[in-house]
């Protein structure tokens, strides 16, 4: 789950590692009041498809959002038992670890936390749309997918 705005490559990367480990993957797109949106929801979710096609990521993904509830509520809801989260640095483990105990607590969900390729490490939604906005290049950061849509419309 994420908000996804825009999926980038550290995204896809726990995307495709995610989905070597479990028979079946759910990219959640998720609107996240705290932030402020580039794209609507439903454009997130068709870049996400795009990447992940682009990229031949192998196995079961489905990739979808949600809006009307807690995220263990969806979990529930497709009997998912694991939330998979990147972690790029510390600061990522103090942002994630409350959701993940509160989860759990909620709907007894387990949470993953997967190491993404360092090469990414820096790599963030908010910067990607902060240099987008401003019209700097992403593509070092994005894929092709979203690097083409945020120049091209
Ligand atoms: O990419 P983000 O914005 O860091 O993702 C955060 C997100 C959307 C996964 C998180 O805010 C979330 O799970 N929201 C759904 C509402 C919910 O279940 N809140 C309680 C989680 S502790």
């Amino acid at each position: 789950p994420g908000s996804f705005d825009p999926v980038t490559l550290g995204h896809l990367d726990v995307i495709e590692r995610a989905a070597k480990i479990f028979d079946q993957i759910h990219v959640l797109v998720v609107h996240n009041p705290a932030k402020t949106a580039l794209l609507p929801v439903a454009q997130r979710v068709a870049l996400i498809e795009r990447a992940i096609v682009d990229t031949g990521c192998e196995g079961e993904i489905v990739v979808t959002s949600w809006s009307v509830g807690l995220l263990v509520d969806y979990c529930t809801e497709v009997g998912a038992s694991v939330i998979v989260k990147g972690i790029r640095s510390q600061v990522d483990v103090a942002y994630e670890t409350p959701m993940a105990i509160v989860n759990r607590n909620l709907a007894d969900v387990e949470t993953i936390f997967m190491l993404p390729d360092p090469a990414h490490a820096h790599v963030s939604s908010s910067l990607v749309r902060q240099v987008a906005s401003l019209g700097g290049d992403v593509a070092p950061y994005v894929p092709k997918a979203v690097a083409d849509f945020l120049q091209n419309g």
